[in-house]
Formats: structure tokens, sequence, C-alpha cells
């Protein structure tokens, strides 16, 4: 695709959805207009916008724009030019508007995720197809300007690894269990009320959204299509305060990371709770911001942290794919033409690592024992081994492994049950080298 020069005629949106972000982005046009206008060489105005309430106070003047109930019909106005989608929703009004939008011959600026993890190949072929774009910086990690870096800055690059936290929900519970001390249960209730998760809590603490963004990364990173069904989930609702203080004991962090890298046995996503080290800056990373740590053959490791959501970051991340198109930037929407997108073979950490274990077992003779055996037995080797006061008749013993797969973690945990010695199943993390 090409850049073009800026016209002087206004850039026209049709705004779908009047939520956080939506009135977002209605402040920014308003109050940055002529900024925006000496930025793109030209008004950037808002003509239209849709929600399902009209009657409802949105704390912004909507009275100079037209009204659409209906997002589909706002994305086919002829006075819309860029159809903005912040509504959210995989299937129903964001999926058939945004199709709409292109049909129409509109260029498309989304903050959603869900979208295009489900739809981003379909989506893409079709925009680029009728030769428009999709651009979509608000949908990972909020105001970090990371889709931007990737598919410009680093460009050069063969990408080597994407690391991100990018839910800054889970971040924020993960942090306040540790410096509170409290445990996961009364921080999820805390971070409800304060209105951090999303109505199905399971889309931020079972690690849905995170892995959603980390897809999306994936697919610009290594030139694959949007492989979402293939990242490895787990989230961080079996995270107990015992492993924070661990975990903290030795050194490390727990962080839900997301990882996406090309190994020999293809493309690697995972969006799961990890160690990472206390020193590092991911191991540094408080409440609910986000970081994205990005790994180029040529530039080494870049580290981005930022505001992960919210109205006026998420806003910023809308814009600036807006003003691009004012300013005639177009872009496929993965970095390169969609139809060149290779279908990823997955492989489920198939990059070796060091692992965390831990166990509560048995106060018996030869328990520590057997556990060693078993680990050996399937080609794990120990690199620290530390055993925790009793309590009554069981004892809890923590494993530090050198470097293994996570299958052949899976084959010695596979071993533990039938020594006999082990209470309940073990807790295990991947140490996550950053
Ligand atoms: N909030 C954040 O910080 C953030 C950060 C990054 C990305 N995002 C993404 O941005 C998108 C919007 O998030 P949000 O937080 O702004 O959501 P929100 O506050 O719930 O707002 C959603 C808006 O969409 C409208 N809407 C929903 N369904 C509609 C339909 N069928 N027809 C017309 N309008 C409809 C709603 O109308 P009513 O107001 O009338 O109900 C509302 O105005 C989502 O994809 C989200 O994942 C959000």
């Amino acid at each position: 695709m090409s850049t073009s020069p800026a016209q002087n005629t206004p850039l026209r949106l049709g705004l779908a959805g009047l939520g956080t972000v939506g009135i977002g982005v209605v402040k920014i046009v308003q109050d940055h207009a002529d900024v925006i206008a000496a930025r793109t060489g030209r008004a950037v105005q808002i003509t239209a916008v849709s929600a399902r309430d009209r009657t409802r106070n949105r704390d912004a003047d909507l009275s100079a724009y037209a009204w659409e109930s209906d997002p589909t019909a706002l994305a086919r106005r002829d006075d819309v030019d860029v159809f903005v989608e912040v509504m959210g929703g995989h299937e129903g009004a964001a999926y058939d508007a945004t199709l709409a939008a292109i049909a129409a011959g509109k260029d498309v600026v989304t903050a959603n995720k869900a979208l295009l993890a489900h739809h981003g190949q379909a989506l893409a072929l079709a925009a680029e197809s009728a030769g428009r774009v999709i651009r979509f910086e608000a949908a990972v990690a909020g105001g970090i300007p990371v889709i931007k870096a990737l598919t410009e800055g680093l460009a050069g690059n063969q990408i080597r690894r994407v690391m991100g936290v990018m839910n800054g929900t889970c971040n924020y519970i993960l942090t306040r269990m540790q410096s509170a001390g409290l445990p996961y249960e009364t921080v999820f209730e805390e971070a409800r009320q304060l209105g951090y998760l999303e109505a199905d809590p399971n889309l931020d603490v079972g690690g849905i959204d995170a892995g959603h963004k980390l897809s999306l990364l994936a697919a610009i990173a290594f030139g694959t299509q949007v492989a979402f069904d293939a990242v490895e989930l787990e989230g961080i609702g079996a995270i107990s305060i015992d492993d924070i203080r661990l975990a903290e004991d030795m050194g490390y962090k727990i962080k839900l990371l997301g990882v996406a890298q090309m190994s020999g046995r293809g493309l690697e996503q995972r969006m799961t709770p990890c160690l990472v080290p206390s020193t590092s800056p991911l191991g540094q990373l408080v409440g609910g911001t986000n970081m994205v740590v990005l790994e180029g053959d040529r530039v080494g490791q870049i580290v981005m942290r930022g505001a992960g959501a919210g109205a006026g970051p998420t806003a910023s991340a809308v814009m600036g794919d807006v003003i691009d198109i004012a300013r005639g930037l177009r872009l496929p929407t993965f970095g390169q033409a969609a139809a060149t997108l290779r279908t990823p073979i997955p492989a489920t950490s198939a990059t070796a690592a060091a692992h965390y274990l831990r166990m509560t077992l048995l106060d018996k003779p030869g328990a520590l024992a057997k556990i060693a055996t078993a680990l050996g037995e399937a080609g794990v080797s120990i690199d620290q081994m530390r055993q925790y006061s009793h309590e009554g008749s069981e004892a809890t013993v923590l494993i530090v492994t050198h470097k293994a797969t996570r299958a052949d973690i899976n084959a010695a945990v596979a071993r533990f049950a039938p020594t006999g010695v082990m209470v309940g199943a073990p807790v295990v993390l991947r140490i996550e080298e950053v």
C-alpha cells in the first residue's frame, strides 16, 4: 500500500459506541481540533454517532452530530469516511457494521481486540481487497503505541520474541496480593467493587482478553494469520499468596505474562502466570499499568510501559490511527498483505525454561527422594529445592528445575501421584527469562 499526501478536505468520522472509549474520542476531537488540523493539514470531524440508548447523559456535547441507532446504517452513511468502532463484542453489531463499512468503501479504526482475534484474517482480506485499511492500535495495550512500533519502527527486524503484561486488572490483583499480603479472593472482590473487572471476569482473570491481544501482536511480529485459538491460556485464579511469597523469597514476581515466539517447532503463544526476576522491568511493574517487551534481531530489546486502559489512553490510540488515515498513511492490517500471512503451526511451550513447582508432601521417610526420582525419570533436573516447616503431617516443598520443556515437566508431574507422598496437585509455573 502507499502513502498519499493528505487532502485538504475534512476527514469525517462515524463513531459507533459512546461509552468509555467513544466519549474519550469525542473529547479529543473537540479539545484538540486545532493541533490535529495542524498535524494532518485537514480538519478531522465527527459527523454521526451511534449507541444503544439515545437518552443517556454522556457528559459530552453531541448536538452537532447526526444520530443513528443502527451502527450498520452509520457505517454506510455518505458523510462518513472512517468508521470508528468502539462498541465491543466479536459477533453481532461490531462485526456486521465493520463489514458493512468496508463494503461501503470506508476505512475502519477499532479498539476491539475480541473482534480481530476472532475475525482478523477475514476482515483484513475484505478490507485489502476493497482497498480500505483497518487500524487497531487501541485494541492492544491501550495507550501504548505497540502496533505502530511493530508494523513501522521495527519493520526492518526479524522479531525474536514479543512479551507483555497486557491486562491491567490481573496485574493489579497480583501486585495488590503481594503488597497487602491478601488472598486472591479478597483482592478479586476489591477489584470487582472498584469496577476493574469486565462483566464476565473470566475475560480478565482467565487470560482471554490478554490472549486476544497477544494473538494480534504475534500475527504482526511473525507474519502469520491471527491464531487466537492456539494461544495457551491459563488464568491467575490458582495463584495463591503462598506462591507470591515463595517466588519473592527467590527473587521473582508472578505476572500474567504473554509470550509469543517462533521456534523451529512452530509458533508459541502463551498467556500464563509466570515468574519473572523482581529486578527486571516486567518484575517491577505494579498496579494496572501495562508493559510490552519487543525483541528484534537488530534492535535488541525494547520496553514500552504505559496505561493499558481508560478513556484518555485508549482514545489517544484510536486518534493516532485516525490521524494516520488523515495524513494518507495506508498500511496493511497486520503489517503485510493479508493474503501473504502464513497459517501458523501451533507449538505449545516448545522452548525450554526453568520451572517453579510448589507442592505439599506427606511427612514420610523418602518422600523428597521419590519426587526427585520422578523428576529425574522424566529427564527434568533440579536446580534448587527447599522444604518449608511442617504443618501437622504435611510440608511445603519448593523445587526450581533446570531448563525443561513443559511436556517434560508434565510427564514428571504425572509420575508424582503414584508416589503416594503428594497431597493434591503441584502448582507449576514457568520462569521466563526476560
Ligand atoms: N475501556 C477501556 O479502557 C478499553 C481499553 C481498550 C480497548 N477497549 C475496547 O473498546 C471497545 C469499547 O469499550 P468501552 O469500555 O468504551 O465500552 P462501553 O463503555 O461499554 O461502551 C460501549 C458503547 O457501545 C455502545 N453499543 C454497544 N452495543 C451497541 C449496539 N449494538 N449498537 C449501538 N451501540 C452499541 C454502547 O451503547 P450505550 O451507551 O447506549 O449502552 C456504548 O456506548 C471494546 O471493544 C473494548 O474492548 C476498551
